[in-house]
């Protein structure tokens, strides 16, 4: 397994296999990488020929007062990780490699689905997603890119982008990968405390509870209600807890496929999860 920390090294590695016309895959990470990551890799390895997992904690997609600093790195534990699960090259580049020294003047802004659920509390998030993850694929030019269902929204606006733009790749969504208590994996989860990460699972239960209500007819609104007070009472300050189409409309009944979000704050830590409850058939 190869590292590259320029855009040209990384060229000079792919040329290559992009002139014998072999598949290749790509795995967009910020690193600090868990069974998730590799998961998305795994499932990378099973459909391509080579595969590239990208290394970049993306200053512009953190607001101000997020945790870009403090957001760990943990390159050489990462390299292992990736080299045990078949990754062929690591693309680490630093902060002036990926946005040089001169100022941005473009942005890619996707609309109406940005400015929902994490986009309304994370103004700009999506934006400086959308940007990085169109210069790693300018700068990989995949064949395929995998990415967890976990962040379904940031799944939704890549999916939309690239049809919007015409990038020529297909994008995967990979299932949740979840620990056996059923919490939803995320470089975050390793800011809670011990007591905390305790409570943590209570999202996921509460998400199947949801489905299982839905399912014995409970009305929607209702449902979502129950979460907000089970999650309430487990201590999480809820940020939202919603109901969308898999392509995040809005919806009142259970009358078609739903998808359940929430986010919300266990102590000082923001946990993300959701559920596709599939409208039973007649
Ligand atoms: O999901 C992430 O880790 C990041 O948002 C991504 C897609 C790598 C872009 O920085």
């Amino acid at each position: 397994m190869k590292t590259e920390t320029t855009i040209q090294g990384l060229s000079a590695s792919l040329n290559p296999a992009r002139a014998a016309r072999k598949i290749i895959g790509f795995v967009p990470t910020m690193g600090n990488l868990h069974e998730g990551h590799l998961n998305l890799v795994r499932e990378a390895r099973k459909l391509c020929d080579v595969v590239v997992v990208s290394i970049f904690v993306n200053p512009i997609q953190f607001g101000p007062n997020e945790d870009f600093d403090s957001y760990p790195r943990t390159l050489e534990q990462d390299q292992h990780l990736l080299a045990e699960v078949g990754c062929d090259i690591v693309f680490a580049p630093t902060v002036e490699q990926m946005y040089g020294n001169k100022p941005r003047l473009t942005n890619i802004a996707v609309s109406d689905i940005t400015n929902d659920l994490c986009g309304l509390q994370r103004p700009g998030h999506f934006d400086g997603v959308a940007v990085v993850v169109t210069k790693l694929f300018n700068i990989v030019q995949p064949n395929f890119a995998f990415f967890g269902q976990k962040d379904f929204q940031q799944l939704a606006v890549i999916r939309q982008f690239v049809r919007d733009l015409n990038i020529p790749l297909e994008v995967i969504g990979v299932p949740i990968t979840r620990a056996e208590d059923g919490l939803a994996l995320s470089s975050r989860n390793g800011y809670l405390s011990a007591e905390n990460r305790a409570i943590a699972p209570t999202i996921y239960k509460t998400l199947q509870t949801a489905e299982a209500e839905l399912l014995a007819g409970t009305a929607l609104a209702e449902v979502l209600a129950n979460m907000n007070t089970t999650l309430t009472a487990a201590g999480f300050v809820v940020d939202y807890i919603e109901a969308r189409t898999p392509e995040l409309q809005k919806i009142e009944q259970f009358d078609q496929d739903v998808v359940l979000f929430v986010a919300a704050k266990l102590g000082a830590t923001r946990l993300i999860d959701n559920l596709q409850v599939k409208y039973p058939a007649a």
